[in-house]
């Protein structure tokens, strides 16, 4: 069992997928442009977790990023260009074929996880942060609104409260605070998180995998409905946002690296 990982998808490099051991490793790749995540990224993720599905030989999925960033979210650059539309879209895509998994899906996060680096957790049945960690999910700042679930889920893992100081303001919170929250399972130091979410990933593949699967699909069971529903209402909201003028001088801030101004708008 100790092959060394083989690539499977050639696709964009700045998604690894790799097989080994019963574990399919997703890694973001693309350290320039802090692993923003691009539409040719989330189609490599749907590919390598539908493969996954289909494979009998994997047993878990492991979702990492690089020791200094995990994911500064969506391209914006990306996302102004072809902004998604409904189902079709990679990003939708990859929203629905996490939601489905059957597999259990681990994420080791390291450094800064923002927008969708943050909400993909929600998703995920096993977190494992590096004491380095930085969260944040700034829709608001950048005039959009929460997406993949996150205004359900998160208050359901951190109270209404703390859920809507997150999702309002889009600060940045540490590992400390993810774990109050019940984001994440355990903090590790950082240097030592490589290691033990993939020792995490092994002793879940060596379980009997229905059994694994089981589980998932009975915890699950009751949010499934609910939780589609609210990702297709978020989305509606989100791609209408995505086309407003807000979000337009919000992304057009962060490129000229000045402060967004929003007081014309009402
Ligand atoms: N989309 C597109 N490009 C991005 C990006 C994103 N989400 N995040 C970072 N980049 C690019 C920057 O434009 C920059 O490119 P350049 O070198 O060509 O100028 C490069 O990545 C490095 O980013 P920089 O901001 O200089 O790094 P930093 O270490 O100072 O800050 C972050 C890192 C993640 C805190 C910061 O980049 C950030 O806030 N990114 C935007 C996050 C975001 O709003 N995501 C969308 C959520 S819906």
């Amino acid at each position: 069992m100790c092959r060394a990982p083989q690539p499977i998808k050639k696709g964009t490099m700045d998604i690894e997928i790799t097989k080994s051991s019963g574990i399919l490793r997703i890694v973001f790749n693309r350290p320039d442009k802090k692993n923003a995540i691009t539409g040719a990224m989330y189609q490599a993720m749907v590919d390598g977790m539908r493969d996954a599905e289909a494979d009998p030989a994997v047993r878990v999925i492991l979702i990492a990023g690089q020791p200094q960033i995990f994911t500064a979210g969506n391209d914006l650059e990306d996302f102004m260009k072809t902004p998604p539309m409904l189902a079709e879209s990679p990003v939708f895509q990859y929203m629905q074929q996490m939601i489905r998994a059957t597999k259990p899906v681990i994420a080791a996060v390291s450094g800064a996880a923002v927008g969708i680096g943050t909400t993909l957790l929600l998703h995920c049945d096993l977190v494992y942060a590096a004491d380095n960690a930085k969260f944040s999910m700034p829709f608001s700042q950048l005039g959009l609104c929460p997406e993949f679930g996150s205004s359900l889920l998160l208050e359901r893992s951190a109270g209404y409260r703390r859920a809507a100081e997150k999702l309002m303001f889009g600060e940045a919170f540490f590992a400390d605070e993810a774990l109050q929250m019940g984001l994440v399972n355990r903090v590790v130091p950082a240097d030592q998180l490589a290691d033990f979410a993939q020792a995490q990933a092994m002793k879940l593949a060596a379980l009997p995998a229905s059994s694994v699967r089981a589980t998932k699909r009975l915890m699950k069971a009751d949010d499934r409905a609910a939780l589609e529903a609210r990702v297709t209402e978020e989305n509606l909201a989100f791609s209408a946002m995505l086309r407003a003028p807000e979000a337009k001088e919000a992304f057009a801030a962060f490129f000229e690296k000045r402060k967004p101004d929003f007081s014309r708008f009402v």
